[in-house]
């Protein structure tokens, strides 16, 4: 707990928040070093280079100054946590091993900037992180024993769940992440629709679920960031991202290990869901570090509703 200076509140730190879940010692130590990480992540992004590194990842994917500056801000703070066996990042070609496996470890998959090309236009990025125990990294999301994002917006946010809920905190002037709201659920369905990829692209069931979302008014909100899109749709409390199966593009684009599992877990605790098209997302084998799917995610009802029109369309 501590006190905004001019205020009368009590704000509660993560540290505290976490540790009033009953979160263990190692696992609320990573959680905060990870959350400090991020004060120089948010550096970075308002005042780094926003030149190439010139080099590229293992996607193939150029990678940025900032990508790869917010990959060693992370990496290092992880290594030093003193709690993790095994690293991986969207930035590196292998897992990292940390320290060797022993009682009451945690591995960690991240990516460190995702969305890092909208920093020059000023939009929002976001670092998503995703916790198990023990060494194992290649395993079904729902194994997660917690995970989180940070959002760089205008203001800087963390969200994290360790399956009790979901709990926002914001950064405050003294860069301490102080609780912002708790318990955040998601209505049933929803009238915000953020989609991804090239619609001429679109599987006939896809197309068909677009036109069903606009003919029930829901409002196209999409930045292209991962992090913004969902954050939007979980704080208003309702709507669906999708980054689908395009023609020629069965998995999609959007990472298991990085990106998918810890979101669905995120939103799976407030109350809504995640799919491929037709498995929950958190039950899908992970084999491979660039393994991809595409992701119907949001609202309970909204979600079932596309993998309707995914079933019943002709592919
Ligand atoms: O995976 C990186 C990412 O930038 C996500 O943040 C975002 O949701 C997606 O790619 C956007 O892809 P596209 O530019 O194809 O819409």
């Amino acid at each position: 707990m501590a006190k905004e200076p001019g205020s009368s509140k009590f704000q509660v730190d993560l540290r505290g928040h976490l540790r009033s879940k009953g979160v263990s010692n190692n696992l609320t130590h990573l959680i905060c070093e990870i959350a400090d990480a991020s004060k120089y992540v948010i550096n970075a992004v308002r005042t780094g280079d926003l030149g190439v590194a010139g080099t590229s990842n293992l996607y193939g994917e150029e990678q940025l100054a900032l990508d790869v500056l917010s990959d060693r801000i992370i990496r290092k703070r992880l290594i030093h946590s003193g709690v993790v066996c095994n690293i991986a990042s969207e930035e590196m070609e292998t897992i990292y091993q940390a320290k060797a496996n022993a009682g009451g470890l945690y591995s960690v998959a991240y990516d460190p900037l995702d969305g890092s090309s909208l920093v020059d236009v000023n939009l929002a990025v976001g670092t998503i992180v995703s916790i198990f125990q023990g060494p194992e990294l290649l395993q079904p999301g729902r194994n997660q024993v917690a995970s989180l994002y940070i959002l760089y917006g205008p203001r800087v946010s963390l969200v994290y769940t360790v399956g009790d809920g979901v709990h926002e905190f914001t950064m405050n002037h003294l860069m301490e992440f102080t609780l912002s709201r708790e318990n955040i659920t998601m209505a049933p369905s929803g009238d915000i629709y953020s989609p991804g990829g090239l619609r001429n692209k679109y599987l006939p069931g896809v197309e068909q679920y677009v036109q069903y979302l606009e003919a029930k008014g829901a409002k196209l909100r999409y930045s292209g960031g991962f992090v913004p899109d969902i954050n939007q749709i979980l704080m208003k409390g309702k709507g669906v991202f999708f980054y689908p199966m395009l023609q020629g593009v069965p998995n999609g684009k959007l990472r298991m290990l990085f990106e998918l599992n810890p979101m669905a877990f995120i939103i799976e605790n407030a109350g809504g869901a995640a799919s491929d098209g037709t498995r929950r997302i958190l039950d899908i084998p992970v084999e491979g570090l660039d393994q991809r799917a595409p992701v119907f995610i949001g609202c309970k009802e909204d979600v079932a509703k596309a993998v309707e029109f995914l079933n019943s369309a002709p592919t």
